[in-house]
């Protein structure tokens, strides 16, 4: 038998995080060794520093990366596999864009073979793209759980998702029933929660696809599993807000026909929370819960801008996704970008540590998985990217009249892509 090498060395530029960018000076919350070390043991990083100070075990296995940036995996933390095959789809908004092209989509799930094959194909570009933890939404079928699953289960991977639950204004092939949803949510989550590196996450897809007794059934099942994480959209467009506001007119917004049903927490992640009302934002900071921002689909779909610097000087926790098939690319680069854009157009230049802040540990910890993955520090688990920082002749030009690290760094968040990708580590083993 072929005995694994288990030890590794990698040299190059290594990033690691001491705290949030947001909230320390990026100087003091960044730590960049130009010529540094991560030694690898047994899938966890045990080391990190300058190459010449660095303890590196002797049976270690050298790769040396030169000036590439050795940091951690990308962590995409709200995306739909299910709509891999509709991505970049022409000319709706959210209600109109679900009918014409998601929903359809979403009845092709109900064949396995059909949600194997799009698993292992949504795991290839995540992982070519440097992504190696992603929070998924499933379809109303159990058998797309077991799909994601399963691929990930393969592939050594840390991933999550859930069973989307919804029981009205939906076709009625995408609809299962509060009772359903709770029954095969319950038994999905006893079969694949903390089972390897896999996390259930409840799913109710947004409130105006559950009725409230399909919501109560979902508050419950979290009550009963409050180690699981529950995910689900919130105040997207204006539209949509309406009618949410039709839909439960006892409620005092949108927030409140989750909360009402005991769905907000701390371990719940609210896609795009973009309109908030000012009661909105107090609650979810009260509660902790996490907000992710999918700045592609923001602008793909017409959904507004999310006001992330006042959010995050608030105290709100957020988290960064590409939200495919609504956002236009499965590249957390591109997402760091439009991030960007977006606020600029809110005012406000994030810094490039601020972006791969949040679309690493920002994003882990929005899953409070922050102690395990999102950063290159000892303990954490070996899931790395390796950047090339001149993958194209137009990076590269510009990346040569840089003037200091972060100037060398932010032409690839802007312009980047895979072929930006130079290597993926995923558990300690060279994947991509
Ligand atoms: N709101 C409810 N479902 C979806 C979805 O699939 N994508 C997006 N972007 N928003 C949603
Ligand atoms: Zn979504």
């Amino acid at each position: 038998m072929i005995q694994q090498t288990t030890t590794h060395v990698l040299y190059g530029q290594t990033l690691s995080f001491k705290s949030d960018p947001f909230h320390t000076p990026w100087g003091e919350a960044v730590q960049i060794e130009q010529h540094g070390a991560v030694v690898i043991e047994n899938g966890h990083i045990t080391a990190v520093g300058p190459a010449n100070t660095i303890d590196v075990p002797e049976n270690a296995r050298p790769t040396d990366y030169g000036d590439c940036l050795i940091m951690a995996g990308f962590v995409d933390a709200h995306m739909h596999y299910p709509q891999t095959a509709i991505i970049a789809s022409w000319g709706k908004r959210l209600i109109d864009w679900l009918n014409s092209y998601t929903f359809p989509e979403e009845i092709r799930f109900s064949d396995p073979a059909y949600a194997a094959e799009i698993a292992n194909l949504y795991f290839d570009l995540a992982l070519s793209h440097g992504t190696t933890t992603s929070v998924s939404y499933a379809t109303i079928h159990p058998e797309s759980v077991d799909a994601y699953f399963s691929e990930a289960q393969k592939r050594g991977l840390r991933a999550l998702t859930g069973k989307t639950c919804m029981d009205r204004n939906a076709p009625d092939a995408l609809c299962d029933t509060a009772q359903s949803a709770y029954d095969d949510s319950k038994a999905l989550l006893q079969k694949w929660h903390e089972v390897d590196r896999l996390g259930y996450v409840i799913t109710p897809r947004f409130s105006p696809t559950s009725t409230p007794e399909q919501l109560e059934a979902l508050g419950a099942l979290w009550a009963e599993y409050p180690d699981c994480l529950m995910q689900t959209h919130l105040s997207e467009q204006v539209e949509e807000i309406n009618w949410v506001r039709g839909l439960f007119p006892k409620a005092r917004d949108y927030l409140d026909t989750y909360e009402q049903f005991g769905l907000l927490g701390t371990r719940g992640l609210y896609g795009h929370a973009i309109h908030l009302e000012p009661r909105e934002r107090d609650r979810l900071r009260e509660t902790g819960a996490a907000l992710i921002h999918c700045p592609t689909s923001n602008t793909f779909i017409g959904s507004g801008l999310f006001d992330m610097s006042a959010l995050k000087a608030d105290g709100h926790r957020v988290g960064l996704a590409t939200d495919t098939g609504g956002g236009s690319s499965f590249s957390m680069l591109r997402t760091m970008a439009a991030a960007y854009e977006i606020s600029q157009l809110k005012g406000v230049a994030l810094h490039p540590a601020q972006l791969l802040w949040l679309a690493t540990c920002g994003s882990a910890q929005s899953l409070l998985l922050g102690h395990k993955i999102g950063n290159l520090a000892p303990g954490m688990e070996a899931d790395l990217v390796i950047l090339d920082l001149a993958s194209t002749p137009e990076i590269s030009q510009r990346a040569n009249r840089a003037e200091g690290f972060w100037d060398t760094v932010f032409p690839t968040i802007m312009m980047g892509d895979d072929r930006a990708v130079r290597n993926v580590w995923v558990k300690g083993q060279l994947t991509v």
